[in-house]
């Protein structure tokens, strides 16, 4: 319903996260994963202004088919999500740009359902910007994002009749599988029985394709990875040189995951003063800075059942590279 001519429905920032518990969270999560045999880092760190503008240079990379092949089934199935759900909120987890989202947006407009939109993300800048674009786009329509840790922060979701809670780009391949768990058993629980969720999931393929997906000609994905380095220079005090490093992305066949890398070209010693740690990286020695799980299209109906959300429609693109699914929570209507 649009609002009387001459008024503009509120855009509203609801920040969830707090800076100081969530840099305390941060912080103890990365020293316990570089003090590890195999070292990690949260890949959240990412996502500083520099790194989101990175992503959105990756998603254009021709290498880099997920966007693409995922735009494309908006395009086609949008029409038909909006007729399917009736959807008056669109949600939209790990928003980021929500650049694909306004094919969502669009088709639940044509619907004549669409009232309000609640962007969700960890990055406070890009969502800011993406709470703009919005709401000039749709100037008939509530924005109420949410600054928050899609782990952490869900509830309540702040929705008008029915929710779409889509979490698209196949960020849920970002997540080990019990974190994956831990979310889908967070998301059931925030859906009520008219409300829909809608994931987008990279698909299993060829192994050059993916690694190719994951280290660019241009370097782009490398530079992504390589400002994580900074990122922790910056907000944990390390001393990280990233010219002593080098991407490197591999496809683990076991998992069924892309994993990101930064390896030591020489023999490194890094002190993160905000964390009292100090440790040598040698040769042979890696971080892993994230996993891209790659599924089957069971595999995805399987954890999404398993977490009491049964798929109403999946479909994929026209190569098959990419699989979006619409699921209801289970003993709703439409199962
Ligand atoms: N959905 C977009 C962006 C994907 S990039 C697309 O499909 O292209 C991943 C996004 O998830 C980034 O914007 C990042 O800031 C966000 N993100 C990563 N971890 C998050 C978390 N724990 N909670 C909320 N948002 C998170
Ligand atoms: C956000 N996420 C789904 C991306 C992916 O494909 O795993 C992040 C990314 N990492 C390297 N390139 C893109």
């Amino acid at each position: 319903m649009r609002p009387p001519s001459g008024t503009s429905p509120a855009s509203v920032v609801e920040v969830r996260l707090d800076q100081d518990s969530w840099q305390e969270h941060l912080a103890e999560a990365t020293a316990a994963g570089l003090a590890a045999t195999q070292p990690w880092i949260p890949p959240v760190w990412f996502y500083d202004e520099a790194g989101s503008v990175l992503f959105d240079r990756i998603t254009e990379l021709p290498e880099y088919y997920l966007t693409r092949a995922e735009r494309a089934i908006l395009a086609a199935r949008s029409d038909e999500i909006a007729h399917l759900t009736s959807a008056t909120t669109l949600a939209e987890l790990g928003s980021g740009t929500s650049e694909k989202t306004r094919l969502l947006l669009d088709a639940l407009d044509r619907c004549g359902t669409l009232r309000r939109v609640v962007p969700f993300d960890v990055s406070e800048a890009v969502l800011r910007q993406s709470v703009g674009s919005i709401s000039e786009q749709y100037p008939h329509v509530s924005v109420n994002a949410v600054v928050g840790d899609f782990h952490e922060h869900l509830a309540p979701l702040p929705t008008d009749g029915p929710c779409l809670l889509a979490f698209l780009g196949s960020t849920i391949g970002n997540l080990t599988p019990s974190e994956r768990q831990g979310f889908l058993g967070n998301v059931i629980e925030v859906l009520g029985p008219d409300d829909w969720f809608l994931l987008g999931t990279d698909l299993l393929k060829d192994r050059d394709r993916l690694t190719a997906a994951y280290d660019d000609a241009r370097g782009v994905t490398a530079a992504f990875n390589l400002n994580a380095l900074r990122v922790l220079n910056r907000e944990l005090s390390a001393d990280f040189d990233p010219t002593e490093w080098r991407h490197r992305a591999v496809f683990d066949e076991e998992h069924g995951r892309i994993e990101m890398h930064l390896v030591p070209n020489v023999d490194v010693n890094v002190r993160l003063r905000a964390i009292d740690l100090s440790r040598t990286f040698t040769a042979g020695e890696w971080i892993r800075t994230e996993i891209s799980t790659k599924f089957s299209a069971d595999a995805v109906a399987d954890e999404l059942a398993d977490a009491g959300l049964d798929p109403v429609a999946a479909w994929t693109d026209d190569n098959g590279d990419f699989l979006l699914t619409l699921a209801q929570p289970r003993g709703t209507s439409a199962n």
